[in-house]
């Protein structure tokens, strides 16, 4: 079976102190048995909450990183020093990054290999703006997104890539997705993956992102081509977050 995720993506919220309560709210509150838990803290706090959450069963990720592993990059983060700290994942290509810091597909595409290439696990994000959906363009961006940002990575490397359909208008606006919406996407994404890039698209987590909430991950999640979710808002407090850990386990666990 594919593996379920649910990821918090705190984006510029949490001073280190509110950043290790929440995290340490997070351990503690619940541990599930069949959903794997990651959190994405702002780079000042990775460290601090990396000691928070050591041999725990939450993972770590960053929200970003420059592929190069090192050099006169200023305000820069490389791979060799999220390994460093205990980062197994990063988020890459969020559409906050492509709208206001100038991330295309082919920087999505130079993150990816150097994030394979350091032993991280990318969260690849792709989807379709509001226009775009309205125009009748989303399978067409989608598609250019993910052979984008999968240019020369081998069927071999997708064991250890997490792709995240966000529809851009469900992004922070209490917009969800419908699971109807949101299945389409999926499948079409593994079709691209398994026709035009011949991976084995069976076995790549699918997760949904944009205004989940604890009162509508059951529907979401409940679609065997939804493999759980990244979560924005909702992963900013204890009860929200685990409510919804708490569900997607219920239900993946077909309860
Ligand atoms: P949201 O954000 O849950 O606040 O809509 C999701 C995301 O941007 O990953």
């Amino acid at each position: 079976m594919r593996k379920k995720i649910i990821a918090g993506n705190w984006k510029m919220h949490k001073t280190v102190a509110e950043a290790i309560a929440l995290a340490s709210g997070i351990v503690d509150s619940y541990k599930p048995k069949r959903v794997e838990v990651v959190i994405a803290p702002p780079f000042t706090a990775l460290y601090k909450v990396a000691e928070v959450i050591r041999d725990t069963h939450v993972r770590l990720a960053a929200q970003n990183m420059f592929h190069e592993p090192e050099g006169a990059y200023t305000g820069e983060v490389s791979p060799i020093m999220l390994k460093d700290i205990g980062v197994e994942y990063v988020i890459i290509g969020h559409s906050e990054r492509r709208k206001y810091f100038g991330e295309t597909d082919t920087t999505v595409n130079l993150k990816v290999k150097s994030a394979l290439k350091h032993n991280l696990i990318p969260i690849v994000c792709v989807g379709e703006t509001l226009d775009e959906r309205e125009h009748g363009i989303t399978m067409d961006v989608v598609r250019r997104q993910i052979l984008g940002a999968f240019t020369d990575i081998t069927a071999d490397a997708f064991e250890h890539i997490v792709i995240a359909y966000e529809p851009v208008w469900a992004i922070g606006t209490g917009k969800v997705a419908t699971p109807e919406q949101a299945v389409e996407v999926h499948r079409f994404i593994r079709e691209v993956l398994r026709n035009e890039l011949n991976v084995e698209a069976e076995n790549v987590p699918i997760l949904y992102g944009g205004s989940i909430k604890p009162n509508n991950i059951e529907s979401l999640i409940k679609e065997p081509d939804i493999d759980g979710g990244l979560v924005g808002g909702a992963s900013l407090r204890v009860d929200q977050f685990v409510e919804i850990v708490k569900i997607s386990d219920r239900i993946v666990g077909g309860n």
